[in-house]
């Protein structure tokens, strides 16, 4: 049988009081059902801090880029302030979208009727309105959504009533600061849509358990999954270490504070709801995902280098493409079969290899299960 909200939501209630080493993978409705999807897109994608990408995608002043989430148009500009803003991307007059794609501009024209905004959301003119009785430009600024910079990531909060963000992931900063996560420098962002649901590319890319499996001449030679362990969480991010292979040549430039240990593995962690993150010694990989639709997910997703590197190489980039590719294949494959009625399923693997995905249950029943009122 399909899914009811209800069973998933209860499903989400017990897992609460489930040991890590007892727990069982979701039904699949928690992947696939409409209805849960809508749950998420209210109460936690525009409730919640959601990560858009790297601050400095926006460098200069009037550098942009566009994005959508959860069918929110959003217009990220850093100002002539230098502030970095996250303004709405509809038109105060009729609706329209105002900038698309990414650039730089000194103001933001709309394409209809060409009122036109300043990079900090002020409105500077308005064609033919000055002959409209008592119309002043000062009432139609665009809104500016709340924002938090943690780490280099830009994160916004729709409805601007979330608690601070850092303090409640600040346990996590001991695990990375030698990674000198805020400094590193943005080399590219692309965006992508993946035909799987958000939860499954979050839970893929923070769990070792396929690495050897899904790859097999990339990953498994670098960092196998007999090699992960599985750091606990506190309700507000996952994280797991994912070792080299001894086998594996030592390649620098280090961060200057990183230690052997360090040097030996890639951090990988995840800020709930939506960025996992891969702290390597020599780059840092991002993913920030959203639901496009229950099936499907928008991913704006990039690398980062060390202000002392030479920046993102093509063969970093390929790897990762490579990489992209292959687990894309297996979220694609998977999204199939989680619209099975039929499937009752399995425990989840050891915690150094699935425990990630434990501790994401538990934030998204914090937000979402049954015992939970959602008003
Ligand atoms: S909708 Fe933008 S100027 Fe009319
Ligand atoms: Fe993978």
């Amino acid at each position: 049988m399909k899914n009811s909200v209800g069973e998933i939501r209860d499903a989400l209630s017990a897992i609460k009081s489930t040991p890590i080493d007892e727990a069982r993978v979701m039904p699949a409705g928690y992947y696939s059902s409409e209805q849960f999807a809508e749950l998420e897109a209210e109460y936690v994608f525009r409730k919640d801090w959601v990560c858009l990408g790297r601050a400095d995608e926006v460098a200069e002043p009037g550098d942009f880029y566009t994005t959508d989430l959860v069918g929110e148009q959003l217009l990220v500009t850093r100002g002539k302030d230098n502030a970095v803003r996250v303004l709405s991307n509809v038109c105060r007059h009729r609706g329209n979208m105002i900038a698309e794609g990414r650039g730089r501009k000194s103001r933001f024209s709309c394409a209809y009727h060409a009122w036109t905004y300043g990079l900090e959301g002020q409105l500077v003119g308005a064609p033919h309105m000055s002959k409209v009785k008592g119309f002043d430009t000062a009432c139609y600024r665009l809104p500016t959504f709340k924002t938090e910079i943690w780490e280099g990531f830009l994160f916004v909060n729709l409805d601007g009533e979330a608690e601070a963000l850092a303090p409640r992931i600040s346990d996590v900063l001991p695990f990375i600061k030698n990674y000198d996560v805020a400094e590193r420098v943005h080399g590219f962002t692309e965006q992508a849509t993946w035909q799987t649901n958000w939860k499954c590319l979050a839970e893929n890319f923070m769990e070792g358990y396929h690495l050897d499996v899904t790859h097999p001449k990339t990953l498994r030679p670098l960092t196998p999954t007999g090699l992960c362990e599985h750091v606990p969480s506190n309700g507000y991010f996952n994280a797991y270490y994912s070792y080299y292979d001894p086998k594996y040549p030592e390649r620098g430039p280090f961060p200057p504070k990183l230690t052997d240990k360090e040097k030996r593995c890639s951090f990988m962690f995840g800020v709930f709801p939506n960025l996992v993150v891969a702290a390597a010694p020599g780059i840092l990989i991002f993913l920030c995902l959203t639901p496009n639709t229950k099936d499907s997910v928008n991913i704006r997703w990039g690398m980062s280098a060390l202000p002392q590197s030479e920046g993102i190489t093509d063969e970093q980039r390929e790897f990762m493409n490579q990489i992209n590719a292959e687990d894309k294949s297996k979220l694609e494959t998977l999204q199939k079969g989680l619209q099975s009625r039929y499937l009752d399923p399995g425990p989840l693997a050891k915690p150094d290899l699935e425990g990630t995905i434990y501790d994401m249950y538990q934030y998204m029943a914090k937000q979402l299960a049954s015992d939970v009122d959602l008003g």
